[in-house]
């Protein structure tokens, strides 16, 4: 299967998602232009029966914090400003580069304390799971903000096929490393040690709210924004949401991350949207909701975990935060 050949199979937004979230984004989506409604991705064999599909909506509606019904940003502003080192530091990189990265074929290793190692390929990621739609807020450390519906499915999904083993207690995560393709990596003001890499605790990665992500707005995810497969985890900082994913090990200790790395007492592991800790260089008690401009910045408050503190602060019970940054 070529990933450009995949369509997400053409259900309207309305049948999954709350209705008045779904007229906001019709709206959105007209007034930029983007015609049509975007289907929203699941797979052809959960597509192929109206009980399926109801099945489906209620599973949406049921889950907490799936959903807001804040304004999407649009797709415009979520493809074109990004991070994505390995294309170049300028928020207009990744747009203007990552095509060079080939996605096809592509395939994801899953091993270490795991009882069933293996592999998934393309095909398996896109029509393997049964896709969701998660309308969710995405906060990077450096004060901006969208809202982004993403297609995906939940990252226990993905882990408990491969039967994560009693001793593993993190999942260690790497993005495809190919100098030859992504320019920022041989870029000689490049920073990281490639490839990039990122870690969540075994309960954060089982989490409902954690996402593994192959599309968003109804289509399938463009290589800037970590084609064909990238993680989601709505309630840290964007860059523990790791993209281009090739790599997924369980381990026993804590993994090292990429801008832990680098700068540890900017970055910690955890990374948990929190306006009480403030970035040593500016404050986290802000950001700027996208799109915004210097005459209309939308600036709005930021919450503990993005507002998503009724869902997953139980995960941090007894841990100072502000140690554990
Ligand atoms: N993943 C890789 N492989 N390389 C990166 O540079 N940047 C991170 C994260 N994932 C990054 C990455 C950062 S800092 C952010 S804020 C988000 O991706 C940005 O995601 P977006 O471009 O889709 O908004």
């Amino acid at each position: 299967m070529r990933l450009r050949d995949v369509n997400f199979p053409s259900i309207a937004s309305s049948e999954i998602t709350p209705e008045d979230v779904w007229l906001n984004r019709r709206q959105l989506m007209q007034g930029a232009g983007l015609g049509a409604l975007a289907a929203v991705g699941m797979t052809p064999s959960a597509a192929a029966t109206s009980s399926t599909l109801a099945e489906l909506a209620a599973a949406a509606a049921d889950c907490d914090g799936c959903s807001t019904d804040e304004s999407l940003t649009p797709y415009s502003d979520a493809i074109s400003y990004n991070n994505f080192y390995e294309f170049g530091t300028d928020k207009s990189d990744p747009a203007q580069y990552a095509h060079e990265m080939n996605v096809d074929p592509w395939s994801v290793e899953v091993g270490g304390l795991v009882n069933k190692p293996g592999k998934l390929h393309l095909e398996d990621l896109i029509t393997g799971f049964d896709l969701e739609e998660r309308i969710y807020r995405f906060r990077c450390v450096e004060a901006w903000s969208m809202v982004v519906p993403w297609v995906g499915f939940p990252l226990a999904a993905l882990l408990e096929r491969f039967e994560p083993s009693s001793d593993a207690k993190y999942v260690a995560f790497k993005t495809l490393y190919r100098r030859r393709e992504m320019r920022g990596t041989r870029s000689f003001t490049s920073i990281i040690d490639w490839p990039y890499r990122e870690g969540l605790r075994l309960d954060e990665a089982m989490h409902p709210l954690t996402l593994m992500t192959v599309g968003l707005y109804g289509k399938v995810l463009p290589n800037q924004s970590g084609a064909p497969l990238r993680l989601i985890v709505p309630w840290k900082y964007g860059f523990k949401s790791i993209k281009s994913i090739v790599s997924i090990e369980l381990v026993d200790k804590q993994p090292a991350t990429s801008w832990q790395q680098l700068a540890p007492q900017e970055y910690g592991f955890y990374s948990n949207v929190n306006p009480e800790v403030d970035h040593p260089r500016w404050s986290q008690r802000f950001e700027r909701r996208l799109p915004s401009s210097l005459f209309s910045p939308n600036r709005i408050q930021t919450l503990p975990f993005n507002g998503y503190a009724e869902q997953v602060a139980s995960l941090y019970k007894g841990m100072d935060l502000r140690v554990h940054y």
